[in-house]
């Protein structure tokens, strides 16, 4: 029996980096995955296939910014499954490292889109679903925050839509207590994931700035390891972890 055996699982921004390996342990693990991003995932079946274990993934490209995804994707899971267990929204992007008094009305709403409004969208369908599923029943919700929710480690725009998602998590926790629903989130440090290579070229006077608390990081995180931390928190064996932050980031915001 594997720890989300049957479970019914959604996971953001699975085409790459943490959510992609969060979608394939979830599988490896018996969970019944629905996988959603922007972007193409062929290759994540490919990879679960070559783990060799029996999986169940299926695929949804959607654009997370945008409520009708949020939607569709709790839709799919209860018309093929007939419920949702798990959710894990995942899906980020990265600011410019800029300053406020930098930050374009481009940056703010093109950040906020996607790792504040697009992660609102998902816990409030995934909620609406928890709690028709009936107080027995509920379900689990893991949302990927961000060292940068109490640490200036990207740019006004980045911290702030991340300070959001901190405050929502422990929100949605109180709120739900007594409804069988548990909500947490993990903040990874660094980790080493394809956001470096998709983010805006940075600001100089901001990367100036939060450049400097790179000194304190050690060694970055692999995505399976952050993986591991969702599990964790998606499981059973966290029943009694709600509205608690995970910092996943070796020690770096301990100076
Ligand atoms: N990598 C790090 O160092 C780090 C540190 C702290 C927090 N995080 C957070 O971890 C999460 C995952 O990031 P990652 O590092 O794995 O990055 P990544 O770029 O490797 O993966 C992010 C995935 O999200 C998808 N995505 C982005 N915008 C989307 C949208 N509008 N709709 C649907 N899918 C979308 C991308 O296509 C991609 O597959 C993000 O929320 C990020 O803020 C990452």
């Amino acid at each position: 029996m594997g720890k989300l055996q049957d479970k019914v699982c959604i996971v953001t921004g699975a085409a790459a980096g943490i959510g992609r390996a969060t979608a394939l342990l979830f599988a490896q693990e018996g969970g019944k995955v629905i996988a959603v991003d922007k972007n193409p995932m062929d290759d994540l079946l490919e990879e679960a296939k070559e783990c060799g274990t029996q999986y169940e993934i299926i695929q949804m490209k959607g654009d997370i910014g945008s409520p009708d995804t949020a939607k569709a994707m709790v839709k799919l899971a209860v018309d093929t499954y007939g419920q949702l267990d798990v959710a894990v929204n995942n899906a980020g992007v990265m600011d410019d490292n800029t300053a406020i008094a930098d930050t374009s009305d481009e940056m703010m709403e093109q950040v906020l889109r996607v790792n504040t409004f697009g992660v609102m969208y998902c816990m409030r369908e995934e909620c609406k679903q928890y709690l028709a599923q009936g107080e027995d029943v509920g379900g689990v919700i893991v949302n990927t925050c961000s060292v940068g929710a109490s640490h200036q480690t990207s740019g006004a725009a980045y911290v702030a839509s991340k300070g959001a998602v901190l405050s929502l998590t422990r929100n949605t926790a109180f709120m739900y207590m007594d409804h069988h629903i548990r909500c947490n989130c993990v903040s990874p440090g660094g980790v080493v994931t394809d956001i470096p290579i998709t983010m805006p070229p940075s600001d100089e006077f901001g990367f100036g700035r939060t450049s400097q608390l790179l000194n304190f990081s050690g060694e970055l995180a692999m995505p399976e390891e952050l993986a591991d931390a969702i599990l964790f928190l998606a499981s059973d064996q966290s029943r009694y972890v709600n509205g608690v932050d995970l910092k996943c980031d070796g020690g770096w915001t301990c100076f």
